[in-house]
């Protein structure tokens, strides 16, 4: 497919998606959302792929929806569903995604990142939520995920003042999963996503839905959904390839990769 606002690749099981707006700081318009969830979930149905990168530039990771796009829009525009549903079959992917953020990821670009399941930021990434500043509020998920992720307080601050949080204060918070240097963000993340993509899927595919299940439902649900998950992997070959080769001091040889 030929695509006009990403850059996407492969090397080995692990896809990298680009976005490629740099006149706008990689603003999500509704072309580049498009492509973005069509790469991705293309990417997550090809049993090649094990895991999913996605970056934006040294820059900016994205810095926001498209204000100069949302300018004309009023509430029955929004009401109808246009720009906020435009994620849908993003959020339930079954492949790991790692957002790689380098700069800028505000408002939207920021809530594209909490969508992925690792957050590896460059030491020059700089978060935020400035919505408040336009007259309006998060609207792809960040008023839930954020207070999620680091609690009630820093995401009220985050939210109501528009701030933005560097790379430190994000890891010091529990927003992103690892800090690097801005020059080995995109090696940092490939070697992640390589590990995952090594792994049995069966049991990538199970951690991914008992994690998700942990956002959104009580501990005692996602007990049991855990045990029931827990327990169907003992139905798999990875299971015992995995339990024998630690027995037999060898590396596993997934056969479900
Ligand atoms: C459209 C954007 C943009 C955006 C930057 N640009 N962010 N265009 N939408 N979100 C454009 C600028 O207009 C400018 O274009 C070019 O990118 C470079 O940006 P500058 O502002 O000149 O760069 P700089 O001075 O370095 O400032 C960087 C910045 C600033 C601090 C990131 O651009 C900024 O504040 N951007 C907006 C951040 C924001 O409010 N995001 C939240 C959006 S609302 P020209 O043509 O002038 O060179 C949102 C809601 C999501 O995300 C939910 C929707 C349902």
């Amino acid at each position: 497919t030929q695509y006009t606002a990403i850059i996407t690749e492969t090397q080995g099981r692990v896809a990298t998606i680009t976005l490629n707006r740099p006149e706008a700081l990689n603003a999500l318009s509704n072309t580049l959302i498009a492509e973005l969830v069509e790469a991705a979930t293309a990417f997550d149905a090809d049993p090649n792929i094990g895991a999913i990168v996605i970056t934006g530039s040294e820059r900016a990771f994205a810095a926001g929806a498209d204000i100069k796009a949302m300018l004309e829009l009023e509430y029955s525009d929004i009401l109808a569903g246009g720009l906020t549903s435009t994620w849908n079959g993003f959020e339930q992917m079954l492949t790991p995604t790692i957002a790689a953020v380098s700069g800028f990821a505000l408002g939207g670009g920021c809530e594209l990142a909490m969508m992925c399941d690792i957050i590896i930021a460059a030491d020059s990434a700089k978060f935020g939520q400035p919505e408040i500043n336009l007259g309006v509020i998060p609207g792809f998920g960040g008023t839930q995920r954020l207070p999620r992720a680091i609690g009630k307080y820093k995401a009220a601050d985050m939210i109501l003042t528009g701030r933005m949080m560097g790379a430190e204060e994000a890891e010091r918070s529990g927003l992103v999963s690892r800090v690097v240097p801005a020059a080995e963000l995109r090696e940092a993340a490939q070697q992640v996503a390589e590990v995952i993509a090594s792994k049995s899927r069966p049991s990538v595919q199970a951690a991914l839905s008992t994690l998700q299940a942990a956002e959104e439902t009580s501990l005692a649900e996602g007990l049991r959904l855990e045990r029931t998950a827990f327990a169907a992997l003992f139905a798999t070959e990875d299971q015992t390839e995995g339990m024998r080769a630690f027995a037999e001091k060898r590396e596993a040889n997934f056969k479900h990769r």
